[in-house]
This record gives structure tokens, sequence and C-alpha cells, in this order.
């Protein structure tokens, strides 16, 4: 008799637990949701309030493949070892959602698109691979895998709200002023002791978790780093980045660092050594090259080191 009561009792909860669940999902949903992109920068709707459970699901799925990808895909990822251990949420933060944080806003409005890299049309989901063979210095994801569509699901729900064919305020990185001068590594590894090896390390490999499967810091060099094919492998990239996102918890509005500790900082970074990867395809038209790609050849007589560490002002006016 008691434990039949228990099993009521435990009914009664599991319903009383899957209806309030539901109603969390209504009372969010949609008109609310508009009303709070009152921000100047687009803002991401809330994946936890899609009303749909089977959209709901692939797309909190995506969201959590980019904050976890390590535990999903690193070196002892639960699903396939193909990656150097790095989350995409590293680099695209608050699961590419800050505003300047290198956040996905425009990702879906903006692919498939034609990129002067490949010189070939790109789609969301090359995009991705491009991060997963460079960034992660790992293998691709096949394309019709559930991981994949639903990484591509979480960023099309994300850029839901910004019209095709535009950039959204705030997406992706924010401009930074050239130096009239080089980027100094020298003056980079004054910074770097100062205000980043507390977490980063002074060897720059970052600090792991406990059981060995994901990054509490990510490494910034050495062999578990991005490869030197990758978009953080270019020091204005970098110095972005780290301008209005580092030391941890810097917004695009309240930066720490001055513009010459973020090109020194990250000129520092990119002097240090990093895996290679060969790319005999990329920039097929090399006039298109960025002027701060670090490799040879290029369309211009600038040397590789002016490339890699400016100053750029020159260079760009030559460009034009
Ligand atoms: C080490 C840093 C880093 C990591 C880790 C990383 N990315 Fe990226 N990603 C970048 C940078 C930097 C760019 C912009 C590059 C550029 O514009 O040259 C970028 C661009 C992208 C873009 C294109 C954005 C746009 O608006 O065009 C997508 C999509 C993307 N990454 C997805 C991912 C996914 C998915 C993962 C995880 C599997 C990932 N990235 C991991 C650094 C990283
Ligand atoms: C308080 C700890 C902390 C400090 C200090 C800090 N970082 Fe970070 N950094 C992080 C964490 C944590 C991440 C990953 C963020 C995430 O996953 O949400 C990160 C990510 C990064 C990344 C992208 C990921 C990668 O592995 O390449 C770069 C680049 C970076 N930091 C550079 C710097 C620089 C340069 C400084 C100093 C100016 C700095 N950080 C200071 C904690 C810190």
């Amino acid at each position: 008799m008691k434990s039949l009561f228990f099993i009521a009792a435990l009914g009664i909860l599991a319903f009383s637990c899957s209806v309030s669940d539901e109603n969390m999902l209504i009372s969010q949903n949609s008109e609310e949701i508009k009303t709070k992109l009152t921000s100047e920068f687009w803002q991401p709707k809330d994946v936890f309030a899609i009303a749909a459970l089977k959209k709901a699901k692939e797309v909190q799925y995506g969201r959590d493949l980019i904050i976890h990808t390590a535990y999903y895909l690193g070196p002892r990822g639960r699903i396939a070892q193909q990656t150097n251990g790095l989350n995409c949420q590293n680099c695209h933060l608050d699961a590419g959602t800050k505003p300047f944080g290198n956040n996905y806003g425009s990702v879906a409005s903006t692919y498939p698109k034609v990129r002067a890299r490949s010189g070939k049309m790109e789609s969301i989901e090359k995009r991705i691979n491009d991060c997963f063979e460079r960034s992660l210095n790992g293998k691709p994801l096949r394309e019709n895998s559930k991981e994949m569509q639903a990484m591509v699901a979480y960023m099309q729900f994300l850029g839901e709200n910004v019209p095709k064919g535009e950039k959204a305020a705030g997406s992706g990185l924010k401009a930074l002023p050239f130096l009239n001068r080089a980027a100094d590594p020298t003056k980079g590894k004054a910074v770097y002791d100062l205000r980043c090896a507390s977490c980063h390390q002074s060897n720059g490999r970052g600090i792991i978790d406990g059981i060995g499967q994901s990054y509490v810091y990510p490494p910034l060099w050495g062999p578990h780093s991005f490869n030197d094919a990758a978009g953080l492998s270019r020091i204005s990239n970098m110095a972005k980045y780290v301008k209005y996102n580092m030391p941890l918890g810097v917004n695009h509005d309240d930066p720490e660092l001055s513009d010459e500790d973020a090109w020194d900082v990250a000129a520092y970074i990119e002097s240090k050594p990093r895996p290679h990867k060969p790319t005999p395809k990329d920039w097929p038209d090399i006039s298109k090259k960025p002027i701060d790609h670090p490799f040879g050849p290029y369309a211009d007589q600038f040397s590789e080191m002016q490339h890699k560490y400016g100053p750029f002002t020159a260079m760009k006016k030559a460009k034009k």
C-alpha cells in the first residue's frame, strides 16, 4: 500500500513537472523576446524559448556542441576524437552571441557566399569545417552528420532576426586602428606576463581540467593550439579579439588594454610556434590576400615580416 502511494505520488510529480516545463516554454515565447531586441547591437533570441520540441532539441544540441566541443569531439571526445581540445566557444564567446566577441550573428544572413580565401562559394557547413581543420587543428565533420546539422540549425536560429544579405551591428570582431609602427613581440611579452599568463600560463599552454578533457584556460600557442592557417593566426584578428574580449570579462565598450598593448601582445602570441597546416589552395587570387596574411607569396613588394607585424598603413594604401 505504501509503495503504491509512492508510485502514484511520483506520477503526479512527473506530470506536474512536464506541465510546468510546457508553461515555461510558452510564456517565454516569441513576442516577449522580440521586445528584448532594444540594444543597439544584434542580440540573439533565447534558445530555451523555442516552442517546437524537435527544433528546440536540435538547436540546443548545436549550442551545446559550440560550448562543449571537446567533450563531444576532442582528444577524449565521447562521439569522436578529431580536434585539438578547444571549444568553439573559446573564440566565439558566450556560445557565439557576445557583441564583438566573434559572434555568429551574421552567419545565417551572409552564407552561402564566395570567400576570397578559397575562391569558391561556401556554405555554412564548409565554413564550420574550416574552423574544425584550422582553429581546432582537426578533421572535418561529415556535412550530413547530426552534429554538423545541429550547429547549422543553431546558427540559423541565432541569425533569424537579421535580414538576408545584411551584416548585424556588433557581429564578428570590432575594428581596431593600425599602429604607425610594427607591432612588437618584445613589448607584447611584458603585457602577456602581466595580463594574460595568470590564466593562459607563461608557456602559453593553458590549463586543462582534472580529467584531461577540456580546457579551463585554453592554450594560445604550442602543439594543442590553433594552427597557422587559422583566422587567429592573422595578427589583426588576434589584436581585435584580445582588445575587446581579454583579459576574460572585458567588453567592447569597456576594454582594458590600450590599442598598442593589444597589437603588441598579439605580436608576441603570433611569434610563437604552433602546428603548421599546408594550404596550397588558399588565396587562388593572391591580390585578394589580406595584408596581414603571415605567409607569402604576395602581390606586392613588402616583406613577409612586414605582412606579419606591420606597419600596415603604407601596405593598405599600396593595395588601393
Ligand atoms: C582559435 C579560435 C577559434 C576557434 C576555437 C573556432 N573559431 Fe570559428 N572563427 C575564428 C575566427 C578568428 C573567425 C573569423 C575569421 C576571419 O574572419 O578571418 C572565425 C569564423 C567562424 C565562422 C564564420 C563567421 C562569419 O560571420 O563569417 C564560423 C561559422 C565559425 N567560425 C564556426 C566555428 C565553429 C563551429 C567552431 C568550433 C567547431 C569554431 N568556429 C572554432 C576563430 C575560431
Ligand atoms: C582570468 C583568466 C584569463 C585572463 C587573465 C586572460 N584570458 Fe584569454 N581566455 C580565458 C578563457 C577562459 C578563454 C576561453 C573563453 C571561453 O571559453 O568562454 C580565453 C580565450 C582566449 C583566446 C582565444 C582562445 C585561444 O585558445 O586562442 C585568446 C586568443 C586569449 N584568450 C588571449 C588572451 C590574452 C592575450 C590575454 C591577456 C591580455 C588573456 N587572454 C587574458 C581566460 C583568460
